[in-house]
């Protein structure tokens, strides 16, 4: 596996922390605060004048030193000209789509996006008036077909995080340029680690903070990365809706970006040693993991991205429920729950739902977040709990 650029190693530790100074402290610490109060009326009128530029202090909604810092280290990680912090992943979402939403447009959305985006399309969106067409992931350049003059955005994710399939980023992110529209890509899975879609022609990119970027299921964050083209009109839409993220949680996030190199680097080999161990075990079908074969749009990761994150699905034999259930139950280092991304293993049955086609997959879905657990441990709880799918011809 081609490893990430130097760089970014040296970004993760050097920037994001205090000026250099004398006797500085080693990190942010946490910043709390609202108000802001100048010596002069023409300090504060310079500062209202350039509140929603990044490094501006003005009031604590518009943000402070420690915000300012995340955003820049989030930046350079992106390859981005503007970040904007939110409060969560489904914040940076809906309100990226928001500053292109337009009453009576349209917007592409790839039919394997995460269950809350498409729960913010088919509702405020659809309020608004906009008609929403869901799309096959892997249609690549052949998006330009469905490109209308209305078409406000192009929505996507790579991977799914349920199912898995790789987009080709580059076709969809051209054909969406090529038509004037921008292209949005949740980047969660991978991680600025693993992929860069701002450099693959993207516009905007992204990303729950929750999950690896933070890293320790503590801390519920997102950003928001684009070109300089977008960057002040989305910034402006999360200031006027008012979003904004805790002294906490920027503490945490700084102080969790610190590992996020060795990590996902970890998590990419344990990951690929559980789904090889996974896929020899009788009860799986098919393994859903970028890097295998079998993974729809595999190509696609290995050209694209550098590495693989921790998580993936399986599709086990046909069972029934009764028997899915027993064994997630009986697992006892794979806790249940949504979300992903911090250091422990989760397991979690997924329904895929699909507008645009159908999930045709016979079997049972599961999705695993391998964590920092020792795998001979996580690999002992699944052989102990696999025996209870087994049908009774096995
Ligand atoms: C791919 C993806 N994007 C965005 C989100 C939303 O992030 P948050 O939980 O921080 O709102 C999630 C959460 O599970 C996700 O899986």
């Amino acid at each position: 596996m081609p490893s990430s650029e130097p760089h970014i190693a040296d970004a993760l530790v050097s920037l994001g922390r205090p000026a250099r100074n004398e006797g500085r402290h080693v990190n942010m610490p946490v910043e709390l605060g609202s108000t802001m109060v100048f010596d002069t009326l023409a300090a504060f009128e310079a500062a209202r004048d350039a509140r929603y530029d990044s490094g501006t202090l003005y009031y604590g909604r518009y943000g402070n030193a420690a915000v300012f810092q995340l955003e820049d280290l989030l930046a350079k990680l992106e390859h981005a000209e503007g970040v904007t912090l939110t409060s969560s992943g489904v914040a940076a979402v809906s309100l990226t789509l928001l500053t292109f939403a337009r009453p009576g447009g349209h917007i592409l959305v790839a039919d394997h996006i995460y269950g809350n985006t498409r729960n913010f399309c088919d509702s405020v969106l659809a309020r608004m008036g906009v008609e929403i067409t869901y799309f096959d992931p892997m249609i690549g350049a052949d998006i330009a077909g469905l490109i209308r003059d209305t078409t406000f955005a192009v929505m996507f994710e790579a991977p799914g995080s349920g199912t898995f399939e790789v987009p080709d980023i580059p076709a969809i992110a051209g054909a969406a340029r090529a038509a004037g529209v921008p292209s949005i890509l949740d980047g969660t899975w991978a991680t600025p680690i693993f992929c860069q879609p701002l450099t693959l022609g993207v516009d905007v990119v992204v990303a729950s903070m929750s999950k690896y970027l933070s890293g320790h299921s503590d801390c519920m964050m997102g950003m928001i990365a684009s070109t300089a083209e977008h960057a002040m009109a989305i910034r402006k839409t999360v200031m006027a809706v008012g979003d904004k993220t805790g002294g906490q949680e920027v503490f945490l996030a700084l102080r969790g970006l610190r590992t996020l190199k060795i990590r996902m680097e970890h998590f990419e080999r344990a990951g690929l040693e559980m789904a090889g161990w996974l896929g020899e075990q009788p009860q799986v079908k098919q393994m859903l993991h970028p890097a295998y074969e079998s993974c729809p749009g595999h190509a696609f990761w290995k050209r694209d991205f550098s590495g693989a994150s921790g998580l993936f699905s399986v599709v086990f034999h046909p069972c029934s429920d009764a028997q899915i259930r027993g064994f997630v139950d009986a697992l006892h280092h794979f806790g249940i729950g949504v979300s992903w991304g911090g250091y422990e293993s989760l397991v979690l049955p997924v329904t895929p739902l699909r507008t645009a086609g159908t999930w045709t997959e016979e079997g049972q879905l599961v999705r695993f977040n391998i964590g920092l657990e020792d795998v001979d441990t996580l690999k002992a709880d699944l052989a102990a709990a696999l025996p209870l799918l087994n049908t009774a011809s096995e």
